[in-house]
């Protein structure tokens, strides 16, 4: 059965219980006014002109970059799995809001049953609390908001891998906040953290940087944290997923092995869980710290004396349906190793490794380094005449701008600024005539590149 007789069939059978009720026309509660100009503005909309609105979205949907396709390999973009999209649509239907029980009892439900599954897989000792979130950024403020309330007056700490949202949401939150830099490598300058370590509470660790998809080396500074007495935060938006290869021999296991030992942790479905955007989560190894979120309503918690999302959230309305998403999903790829999930994660990340291979072999590309995840970050090699950093900048430029002029025959990549350092470690012959230089990146996050890559790889080269 194709996707839009799935949703049709279980559209009918929602819509006897929709029908159970008065007013049941298919969500449309304003019905057609009978003369004059105000009922005519409240007037329900025909068909046809829902259709010439559909037409012109159809036309201007057009202007997007192909997400879908593995000819985008640009940004942390994809389409949600149909599962997700047709439980999500579903769900719009009613439109439950998980803020309370009131607003949403069943997909409350399936967003408590989930977060469990999540906490497992991260080796979080039950119970924990945890709860979704329309965002990795509003995961991210909730975890730093938990961390100035545990530790008043003190700063938070991460990298200059970090995503960009730390440092902004520390001033949201009026929290001091300190970059500690990194080699080339990616390797923390502790001494930094080691002088300001009086002034912080709470470090973040990247699981997956923005950038690269580095993996920082939890096994190395969780230990150093915790004898500095600083709480750990985990920024695992992007690369969380991965937890499912640590036993696989796919990824290097030691920094997956710590998970379970950090005080709170990000994961965004919406980037690798196959749900469309809308659909962050935090997690907390200390349920202790719902206390910070008590808060007095006196128009939203009546129905049930059981705890209600927004007991234990700073957003206030939020889609059920993004819980439904997510809960049907599932139910059916699981967090398993071995499951479905893995499977999804395995190929992105031989995508990742294939990739670097066959770049490598056309001699006309240099990777920046290794992959760790399924983020490759590379340079085109500048031809005799422009062997300059400012040569490699514009080969790149070149290479993003022809690409995405192809169209479907092209290819979508995106573009990644670096030190001058990182280029010049894998390029040494090259004259330094800049301080930080243009590269290109891409995001293989779709299984299907995998079998993908040799075509993406020549149609890169073919843009030289
Ligand atoms: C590591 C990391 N943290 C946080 C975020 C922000 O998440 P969101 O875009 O869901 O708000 C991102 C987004 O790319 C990310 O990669």
């Amino acid at each position: 059965m194709n996707r839009l007789a799935l949703l049709t069939q279980a559209l009918s059978s929602l819509q006897s219980w929709l029908n159970r009720f008065p007013g049941s026309d298919g969500g449309a509660a304003v019905q057609p006014g009978e003369s004059g100009d105000a009922d005519q503005l409240h007037r329900q909309p025909s068909s046809g002109e829902m259709e010439t609105v559909l037409t012109e979205l159809v036309r201007r949907l057009e202007g997007n970059y192909p997400f879908h396709s593995p000819v985008y390999a640009g940004q942390m973009l994809k389409p949600p799995h149909e599962l997700a999209w047709l439980a999500h649509s579903l769900t719009m239907l009613i439109n439950p809001n998980n803020h309370a029980l009131d607003g949403g009892p069943p997909t409350s439900v399936m967003e408590k049953e989930v977060i469990p599954q999540f906490a497992r897989m991260f080796g979080f000792t039950e119970p924990v609390l945890g709860h979704l979130t329309s965002s990795g950024t509003i995961a991210n403020l909730e975890a730093l908001w938990v961390a100035r309330n545990v530790h008043p007056g003190k700063g938070i700490a991460f990298s200059d891998q970090a995503h960009y949202t730390h440092e902004r949401m520390c001033s949201v939150l009026g929290i001091p906040s300190f970059k500690i830099s990194t080699t080339p490598a990616g390797e923390w300058n502790l001494h930094e953290l080691e002088s300001i370590k009086d002034r912080v509470g709470t470090v973040v660790v990247t699981m997956g940087t923005t950038g690269a998809g580095r993996v920082e080396p939890l096994h190395e500074l969780l230990p150093l944290f915790r004898e500095m007495g600083l709480r750990v935060h985990l920024d695992a938006a992007y690369g969380g997923y991965f937890k499912l290869l640590e036993g696989t021999g796919a990824i290097d296991p030691l920094p997956w092995g710590w998970t379970g030992e950090a005080d709170s942790l990000v994961i965004d479905p919406h980037k690798h869980g196959l749900q469309p955007y809308g659909c962050g989560c935090v997690l907390f190894r200390d349920p202790a710290v719902g206390r910070y979120y008590k808060h007095d309503s006196p128009y939203t918690y009546f129905s049930s004396d059981d705890l209600h999302l927004g007991e234990i959230s700073l957003e206030c309305s939020r889609a059920g349906a993004a819980a439904a998403g997510l809960w049907a999903t599932l139910q059916v790829f699981g967090l398993e190793p071995m499951g479905r999930m893995g499977q999804v994660m395995q190929y992105c990340r031989k995508a990742a490794v294939r990739f670097a291979d066959a770049a490598v072999a056309t001699g006309r590309f240099v990777m920046l380094e290794a992959p760790e995840l399924d983020i490759v970050v590379y340079a085109g090699v500048p031809e005799v005449g422009a062997r300059t950093l400012r040569g490699v900048s514009a080969v790149s430029e070149r290479v993003f701008r022809r690409g995405m002029e192809r169209g479907a025959d092209g290819v979508y990549v995106s573009l990644y600024t670096v030190p001058a350092s990182q280029v010049l470690n894998v390029m040494p012959d090259l004259q330094p005539d800049a301080e930080t230089v243009t590269v290109l990146r891409s995001v293989l996050m779709k299984p299907e590149h995998r079998d993908f890559v040799p075509e993406l790889v020549r149609r890169l080269e073919s843009l030289l």
